[in-house]
This record gives C-alpha cells, sequence and structure tokens, in this order.
C-alpha cells in the first residue's frame, strides 16, 4: 500500500495542470471529509515573546533585526489570556515565542503547569530546538503537543538559511517528541528561494515519513529586514502551487490535523485560509496575542489581523468557518493517529 505515496506521485499531482485543479482539490477535500470531518478545530495561538537569539535568513524577527522592539508576555498576562479562551470555548492555546534556549524554560514548565491546573485547554508549545530532557520536563509539567517545523527538506538550503542549527538536529528534535509520546507537529515553508517542485514532493514526502500528528505548510514571504528581503517566492508566477502543495500534502497524510496557516492569508487577503480549508485543511488558528504585541510579532510582512483584538480575530475565525458550511470543533481537537 505505501508503495502508493511516491515521489513520482507527489510530483505528478504538483505538475496538476490548472484545467485540472478543481479534480485534485476535490479530491484533497473528500478525504478531510473522509478521515477528519466537517469540524474544524481552532486552537488559539499566543505569540507570546518575540525575543530570539537565531539568525534565521528568512525571518522578520531574527535576533539581529534592531527594529523590532523585543517583549516578553508576563506569566500573569498569559495566565489570565488561557482563562479567557476557555470561556470563550477554545480548546487549545498554542504557545508561540522566538527561540532562546535554557532563559526561560523553567518559567515555561511552570506556565504549563499552571495552564493545565487552572483551566482545561490543551497545550501546545512552538519554542524550537532544545535537548530531550527540557521536552521530557515540559512533558512532564503538562504539555500535549509541540509543534516545529523542519522547514525544508533540502539540507544544503536548510544549512543555507540556518546558521544556528542544523537539519539532523531538528529531526532529532522531532524524534525525542514523539518518543515521549507528546504529539508532534511539523511542516515547511512553501517556495523558499532556491527550492524546487522536487524540494517540494520531497517536504511532502519528508512529513509522512515522520508520522507526524499535525503538519502546518505556508508560502515564504520575503521580509524586507532580513537577508532574503529581495528574493522572491520560488513559486511568485504560479501560486497555484500554495494551494496544491495542501491538497497533495492531505492525500499523502490523510489523518494529520492540518491548519489554514495564516501566510496564506497575507498573500490571498481575505480568502486565503478559507481556500486552504476547502483543498485539505481542518484547523484554524485565530491569534490571541494582545494587539500591542502583534506589530512586533511579524515574522513576515501584510501578516492579517494586526489591527485586531483577540476578540475580534476569534469572531472572524468562527465566521469563516460557518461560510464555507463547516462546524465549529468542539473538545480538544486531540491526533486521531494510534502510535
Ligand atoms: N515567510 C513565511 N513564513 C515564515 N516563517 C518565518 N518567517 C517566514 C517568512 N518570511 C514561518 C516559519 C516558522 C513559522 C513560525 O513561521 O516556517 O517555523
Amino acid at each position: 500500500m505505501d508503495n502508493l505515496y511516491t515521489k513520482d506521485y507527489a510530483l505528478t499531482l504538483l505538475n496538476t495542470k490548472k484545467g485540472a485543479l478543481n479534480e485534485l482539490y476535490a479530491k484533497a477535500d473528500r478525504i478531510r471529509k473522509q478521515y477528519m470531518g466537517d469540524e474544524v478545530f481552532i486552537r488559539g495561538i499566543v505569540e507570546f515573546s518575540n525575543i530570539c537569539s537565531n539568525n534565521c535568513l528568512y525571518c522578520g524577527i531574527r535576533a539581529s533585526n534592531s527594529n523590532v522592539k523585543r517583549y516578553k508576555m508576563k506569566m500573569d498576562e498569559i495566565l489570565s489570556i488561557a482563562k479567557k479562551m476557555e470561556k470563550s470555548h477554545q480548546t487549545t492555546i498554542v504557545l508561540q515565542s522566538g527561540e532562546i534556549k535554557g532563559t526561560y524554560d523553567e518559567e515555561i514548565g511552570e506556565l504549563i503547569k499552571r495552564i493545565k491546573r487552572e483551566t482545561s485547554l490543551a497545550v501546545t508549545l512552538s519554542v524550537g530546538n532544545r535537548p530531550y530532557e527540557t521536552y521530557k520536563y515540559w512533558k512532564e509539567c503538562g504539555m500535549d503537543r509541540y509543534f516545529l517545523r523542519f522547514e525544508t527538506s533540502n539540507r544544503e538550503l536548510f544549512s543555507r538559511l540556518h546558521p544556528d542549527s542544523s537539519f539532523d538536529e531538528r529531526i532529532e528534535c522531532l524524534m525525542n517528541l514523539k518518543s515521549l509520546g507528546v504529539q508532534t507537529g511539523s511542516g515547511f515553508m512553501i517556495g523558499l528561494p532556491g527550492e524546487t517542485i522536487e524540494t517540494l514532493a520531497e517536504n511532502i514526502l519528508l512529513c509522512r515519513a515522520l508520522d507526524l500528528d499535525m503538519i502546518g505548510i505556508g508560502p515564504f514571504i520575503p521580509h524586507p529586514d532580513t537577508p532574503l528581503g529581495n528574493e522572491k517566492n520560488a513559486y511568485e508566477d504560479d501560486k497555484d502551487m500554495f494551494f496544491k502543495a495542501v491538497a497533495v500534502l492531505r492525500i499523502f497524510n490523510p489523518d494529520c490535523h492540518i491548519p489554514a496557516t495564516t501566510a496564506f492569508d497575507a498573500v490571498f487577503p481575505g480568502n486565503g485560509r478559507n481556500l486552504v480549508l476547502q483543498r485539505g485543511a481542518n484547523i484554524f488558528m485565530p491569534n490571541n496575542t494582545p494587539k500591542k504585541y502583534r506589530e512586533e510579532y511579524l515574522l513576515y510582512p501584510g501578516k492579517p489581523g494586526v489591527d485586531e483584538t483577540p476578540e475580534e480575530s476569534l469572531d472572524s475565525a468562527i465566521k469563516r468557518i460557518l461560510s464555507i458550511n463547516r462546524t465549529v470543533g468542539t473538545g480538544p481537537g486531540h491526533s486521531i493517529k494510534k502510535h
């Protein structure tokens, strides 16, 4: 059965001609419905700190971007957001920040414990590479899930873009998380400068090989304050590729949670995420970061919702889900995989 999911098959699907796109999207949507149902689970994201010691070449909050005002939210502030989220029927909090090893790891552990003690939320963490022991400690504190993209499966490209980490280290982190029984998410950017459609096919195959619980992918968007500021997305002139990538990802990973990521709305304002939900995705991640911090968490330019409050972002997410005849997920929406 598994020899169905080959690189050749991925490439064939990614090369679908314009006239046959609707068929490809319908197939992905059918598989999504068959395995994941019509519920769209909401994962509220809180970007709790933009302090970062890394210098990833694409990222707007890279350490050496001095145009960013650095912030780190107080634990009490995050906890009170978590409580509000629970009141507004959100069931998962995704805590994301820049990567800074060691310094706040215990504080993060304490925060996880408090959220688990004082709310019923599932906790997803997304704060970068850490040693096995740290992930183990966070798991013991109650962490349910972890999200860490491998960004690209092309080793050469990975090392060019990430002066502070290696591809092998990143994969090891993912394996460690899986071995600890943490629901594990990864993914990649679509259209990094220098990638080819072969890379894209291999990215999708790597997601499948990693046997992930969640997979998040989104178009690369050049940020002017980064070394890639003058580069173009590799599929700049063929943006269908962004959606084809999601559809093929779903076909290759039928039982994974796949979010309609925010970057799609930056490329297609207002309906990018809706389209992604209709072409394979089943998760929406409304931004729960307080408005005053949002300007300072621009990983890429044109990020939507910078002027919104958390309430407005949630409201708009729910309206969008209902507008495409889907329902809002109830319950935590854990992984459906039996590992
Ligand atoms: N364009 C698109 N996505 C980006 N990310 C970081 N910078 C950019 C960019 N310029 C993504 C990375 C990271 C996630 C948090 O944001 O994939 O894992």
